[in-house]
């Protein structure tokens, strides 16, 4: 329990401590959810919008989601999925915490997304290649970088036929060893941006830039078209 006017920082980061701690490496996500929903912590990713290089993304490709279907990984409060959903496409969004899930739905009370609770590590059989855009957006790196491999492969196996993926992520340099990447989170090397792609599932673009807010942190954004 947090202690009375403990700094919301301070909890949050000493929520996923404990939970790492205890080698439960995903349930810190709804205690966190919890805890903020009772103001005793800050769910440091809550935006209130759209991520900003998602709204870039969209400002530049100009997807039309009439009768397509879109799945938003790790949806959180649902800022992203609204604005797919608003886009046309047939939005399902799905986190592995249940609070996330209810917070988004109180949130976005007219959403036309559908919120869902699901573990990207063991999704639902009828999702397999069925979204014509799927959203990966800070989800793999929440997770400790033994997950990320499988985490990866399920991301990419959502796609559909002739759909995208879009993967925007912290980026760390190859010569960081693993060992030395105090998490979460858990930054993504380029080679694991590039290990999102298959065989029939190519990178077709690539861009690294700066945060606005921290300059010394870079970003990926990388595109993915399904053959
Ligand atoms: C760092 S947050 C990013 C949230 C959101 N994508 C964003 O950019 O604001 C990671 C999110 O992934 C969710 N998450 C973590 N592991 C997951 C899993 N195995 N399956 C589904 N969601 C997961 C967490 O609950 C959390 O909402």
């Amino acid at each position: 329990m947090p202690e009375p006017h403990e700094d919301p920082d301070v909890v949050s980061r000493r929520i996923a401590r404990e939970s790492l701690s205890q080698d439960d490496p995903t349930g810190w996500f709804d205690r966190l959810y919890a805890a903020a929903e009772d103001g005793a912590a800050v769910v440091p990713w809550d935006r209130g919008t759209a991520h900003p290089m998602l709204i870039e993304w969209v400002d530049e490709s100009h997807p039309d989601g009439t009768g397509k279907t879109a799945l938003i990984v790790g949806a959180g409060t649902g800022w992203d999925a609204e604005l797919i959903a608003d886009l046309g496409y047939e939005t399902t969004a799905f986190d592995i915490s249940p609070t996330a899930v209810q917070t988004a739905r109180r949130n976005h009370p007219d959403s036309k997304a559908q919120y869902v609770t699901a573990d990207l590590l063991a999704p639902p059989a009828e999702w397999h290649r069925a979204y014509d855009l799927v959203v990966e957006i800070y989800t793999v790196q929440a997770l400790p970088i033994d997950l990320q491999p499988a985490a990866i492969k399920q991301v990419g196996e959502q796609v559909a036929p002739d759909g995208t993926l879009l993967v925007i992520a912290a980026s760390r340099p190859d010569d960081v060893p693993d060992s030395e990447v105090e998490g979460p989170p858990w930054p993504l090397t380029r080679a694991a941006i590039q290990s999102f792609s298959t065989p029939d599932l190519r990178l077709i673009q690539l861009d690294q830039s700066p945060s606005p807010v921290d300059p010394t942190i870079l970003r990926w954004r990388a595109e993915y078209l399904r053959d």
